[in-house]
């Protein structure tokens, strides 16, 4: 009897799995159009560019590389939300009036950023301290001049 029902159950949450790889949630990647850069905008010093590189362009630029499992829901949703969320907020692609490079140095001094969730199958991307006091000297230093 209870055999039965747990099949039943696992039968449901195999066709849920299947039928929901048919929405496909876009993953884009923009064009790069080096006059929209940050770049364009400061002085990015070489050390701070590759940090900033490393650990923040999956969602923060329009370069993303998006692994095999973004390909799969239910992650695939969750990873080009974030994505299209993380570009809204600070893209160093397009870098836009209402982005701040304040809040740069706010997010990682506090461990906000990156993502936690991105941090478990990127554990390259986490910042030393010594890297959060690097990119966290270039925003005093670029926004007083
Ligand atoms: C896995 C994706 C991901 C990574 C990697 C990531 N971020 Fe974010 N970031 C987001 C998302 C999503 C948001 C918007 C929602 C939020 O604030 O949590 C965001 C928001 C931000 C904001 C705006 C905060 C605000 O209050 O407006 C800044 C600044 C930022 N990130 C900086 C960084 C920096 C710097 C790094 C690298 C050290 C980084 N992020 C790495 C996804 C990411």
């Amino acid at each position: 009897m209870r055999a039965r029902w747990v099949r039943w159950v696992l039968l449901v949450l195999v066709v849920a799995f299947a039928a929901a790889q048919a929405w496909r949630p876009e993953r884009t990647n923009p064009p790069v159009n080096a006059e929209y850069a940050l770049k364009a905008q400061y002085e990015v010093p070489q050390e701070v560019e590759r940090i900033l590189e490393r650990a923040c362009g999956d969602c923060h630029s329009n370069r993303t590389r998006w692994p095999w499992y973004s390909h799969v829901a239910p992650v695939s949703w969750m990873l080009a939300d974030h994505v299209k969320d993380g570009r809204r907020h600070f893209n160093m692609d397009d870098f836009t009036e209402e982005m701040s490079i304040k809040d740069i140095c706010q997010e990682i001094r506090v461990g906000s950023m990156p993502l936690k969730s991105y941090l478990l199958l990127h554990p390259e991307a986490k910042l030393s301290g010594a890297e959060i006091q690097a990119v966290c000297a270039w925003t005093r230093e670029a926004r007083a001049r």
